[in-house]
């Protein structure tokens, strides 16, 4: 298996190429095939660990990360942040320095992304951000393993439109995603939702060498018109409970609704990283209806991880 990656972390998908990038979904692809044809475990990890911290709560993210790791021959030790010393007040540096002695990787879901730059520099150990406030880069990496499932290999072909909040962690890493694949996202959202400046910026350093690009249209129904993907995520996501009356007046015009999808093509697909407030962000005609590619999606969640895990853990 390619070795260039051994050691490395992924806090944005940023720091991986593009060829790196089609790596790791070759390597999730080989791994989904084999799953599917009976075989379950692959034990290319065995007797590695990796530890969970988790400041925020996770279905999805927890159990295809355990799920993987266990298929993979290895094991996981799961933390809740609020039970670790890391609440009472031992530095995220100490934190790091420990874990490096007794895991061979690390995956945290935090609040603030810097946490997850000063647990990757004080590891010796790989760093894994399994969603931040900013970034959520296992997600963007099931996201195009999906489009390309079934939308074909040349994304740059295709009509992606991001509908809702533009500045949300799920959208800056499709944003990305997207991006290093030389294709262009569209981000349907209202002002005041536009991606964060330094997400912005990371495009332009990496994504935009490769051709990617992105644009934001206002008006959901100019944006979506002709659409092969239409993807939306919460309005408001963990640790903006208190923005939740503003964020729900704001984005109210970008719910997905089955009128809102008869706009694109015959053909689309709906994507959600999940979980999602029906009723809010999307209606359930939507996704449950026959655009729906949410649980393949969330599958696959577990297909690229283990992949992932397999190139970086040493
Ligand atoms: N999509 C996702 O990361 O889901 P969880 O919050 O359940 O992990
Ligand atoms: N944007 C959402 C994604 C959840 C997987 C949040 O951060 O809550």
């Amino acid at each position: 298996m390619y070795s260039g990656l051994k050691n490395r972390d992924i806090l944005t998908l940023a720091e991986l190429s593009q060829e790196e990038l089609k790596i790791i979904l070759d390597v999730a692809y080989n791994f989904k095939l084999r799953y599917r044809t009976g075989e379950r475990i692959i034990p290319v990890l065995q007797g590695r660990h990796l530890a969970m911290i988790f400041e925020k709560p996770s279905t999805r993210t927890r159990v295809s990360f355990e799920t993987a790791m266990k298929e993979l021959g290895g094991d996981v030790i799961v933390l809740h942040a609020s039970e670790m010393q890391l609440a009472r007040g031992e530095t995220i540096e100490d934190t790091a320095r420990t874990l490096s002695r007794y895991v061979d990787g690390i995956m945290a879901r935090v609040y603030e992304h810097y946490k997850l730059e000063k647990l990757a520099e004080y590891s010796s150990v790989p760093v894994i951000n399994g969603l931040s406030d900013l970034h959520h880069p296992m997600q963007g990496l099931a996201d195009v393993f999906t489009i390309i499932e079934k939308k074909g290999r040349d994304v740059s072909k295709l009509k992606i439109v991001f509908v809702g909040d533009g500045g949300d962690n799920v959208a800056h890493s499709l944003m990305l995603a997207i991006g290093l694949l030389g294709g262009r996202l569209i981000i349907s959202s209202p002002k005041g939702y536009d991606p964060h400046p330094s997400v912005v910026k990371l495009f332009e350093e990496t994504a935009s060498k490769y051709g990617g690009s992105f644009e934001i249209v206002r008006d959901p129904w100019e944006a979506v018109r002709g659409a092969d993907v239409v993807y939306t995520d919460v309005w408001v996501s963990m640790g903006q409970e208190k923005e939740r009356e503003r964020r729900v007046r704001d984005l109210e015009p970008y719910r997905v609704t089955s009128l809102l999808m008869s706009y694109a093509k015959n053909d689309a697909i709906f994507m959600h990283c999940l979980p999602a407030h029906r009723g809010e962000e999307v209606t359930d005609s939507v996704i449950d209806g026959k655009w729906s590619v949410v649980w393949d999606q969330a599958e696959n969640r577990k297909h690229v991880q283990k992949a992932v895990l397999a190139l970086v853990i040493p």
